[in-house]
C-alpha cells in the first residue's frame, strides 16, 4: 500500500493567507496541517509517500519534509502539479510512484480525529470511501444508502443532495485506479472527478464504503480551519498522533534551534 497526499490547489477561500503559504502549511493548533494526513498514513504503516504539491509552495514542503523522515525508514517524495485539474488527477500524476500498487489517498486540507489503520491494512480491493452525516452535504461528494446501507448513488457538490452523507477527502483504490483515471474526461467545472472514479467502482460492484467515527473537519474556509485549531487543542489531537511522528517534528525543532544559534 503507497500513500499519496494531495495538496495542491490554489486555497483562494483562505486568502490572504494562502498568498504567502500552502493551505496544508498552515497551521492546526501546534502543527502544520499537513502532518494531519501524513500521520493517518503513517499510522497505518506506509513507508512510500508521495505528496502533490502547487509549483509556488514547493520550496516550503522541502524544506520542512524533504528528510524528516528519513532515519525513521518512511521515504516522502513530492510531485508538482502545475494547474488544479482536479483531485482524479492524482493518480494519473503518480502512476510511476504508484508502480501498480493500490494506493489511499488524503486530501492535505482534511483533518480526520478518527484512525484509518484498520481500514487501510484490511483493504482487499476494489474500492473504499467514507461516509459522514453532514448538515451541508451539498459542499461535498454525496453517497445515497438503501435501507440496506448499500449504496445508491453517488453525486459531485449536488443541488439537491439525496442524503446527508458526504464522502470525506480519503480513498483506497486498487491498482486500477490509473487505468480509470486515464479514461476519465473533466466535469462541467473543468475537474477531473473523484466521483467520477468512485462510480466507475460502484458500477462494478466494487466499492465499499465506511462510516468515519469522530470529528472531520474540511478546512477550506477561514471558519473551518479556526474550528479546526481549536478542537485540536481541546481533544490534544497532537498528543494523540503516531509517536514517530511527534519525534520526528522534536528532532527537526531541535535541529532547526541549533541552525539558527549557530549564526
Ligand atoms: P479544494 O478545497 O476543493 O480547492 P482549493 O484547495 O484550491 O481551495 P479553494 O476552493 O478555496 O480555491 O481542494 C481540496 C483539496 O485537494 C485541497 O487539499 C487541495 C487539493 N487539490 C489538489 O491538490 N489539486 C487539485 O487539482 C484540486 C482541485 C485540489
Amino acid at each position: 500500500m503507497k500513500g499519496i497526499i494531495l495538496a495542491g490547489g490554489t486555497g483562494t477561500r483562505l486568502l490572504p493567507l494562502t498568498a504567502i503559504t500552502s493551505k496544508q502549511l498552515l497551521p492546526v493548533y501546534d502543527r502544520p496541517m499537513i502532518f494531519y494526513p501524513l500521520n493517518t498514513l503513517i499510522s497505518a504503516g506506509i513507508k512510500d509517500i508521495l505528496i502533490i504539491v502547487a509549483p509556488n509552495h514547493s520550496g516550503n514542503y522541502l524544506n520542512l519534509l524533504g528528510s524528516m523522515f528519513r532515519k525513521f525508514g518512511v521515504n516522502i517524495s513530492f510531485i508538482v502539479q502545475k494547474e488544479p485539474r482536479g483531485l482524479a488527477e492524482a493518480y494519473l500524476l503518480a502512476e510511476d510512484f504508484l508502480d501498480d500498487q493500490p494506493s489511499t489517498l488524503v486530501l492535505g486540507d482534511n483533518v480526520f480525529e478518527d484512525d484509518f489503520t484498520e481500514a487501510i491494512q484490511s483493504f482487499q480491493g476494489g474500492g473504499r470511501v467514507f461516509a459522514k452525516e453532514v448538515p451541508d452535504p451539498e459542499r461535498f461528494g454525496v453517497v445515497e444508502f438503501d435501507a440496506d446501507q448499500k449504496v445508491l448513488s453517488i453525486e459531485e457538490k449536488p443541488v439537491a443532495p439525496k442524503s446527508h452523507f458526504a464522502i470525506p477527502g480519503i480513498y483506497i483504490f486498487d491498482a486500477e485506479a490509473v487505468a480509470v483515471a486515464k479514461k476519465l474526461a473533466p466535469s462541467e467545472r473543468g475537474e477531473l472527478e473523484i466521483t467520477d472514479l468512485q462510480r466507475h467502482y460502484l458500477k462494478q460492484g466494487n466499492l465499499d464504503v465506511r462510516m468515519v467515527s469522530g470529528a472531520w473537519f474540511d478546512t477550506g474556509t477561514h471558519e473551518a480551519l479556526f474550528e479546526a485549531g481549536a478542537y485540536a487543542k481541546e481533544k490534544k489531537l497532537g498528543e494523540r498522533f503516531h509517536p514517530m511522528i511527534n519525534e520526528a517534528i522534536a528532532i527537526f525543532n531541535q535541529e532547526f534551534k541549533k541552525s539558527v544559534s549557530l549564526k
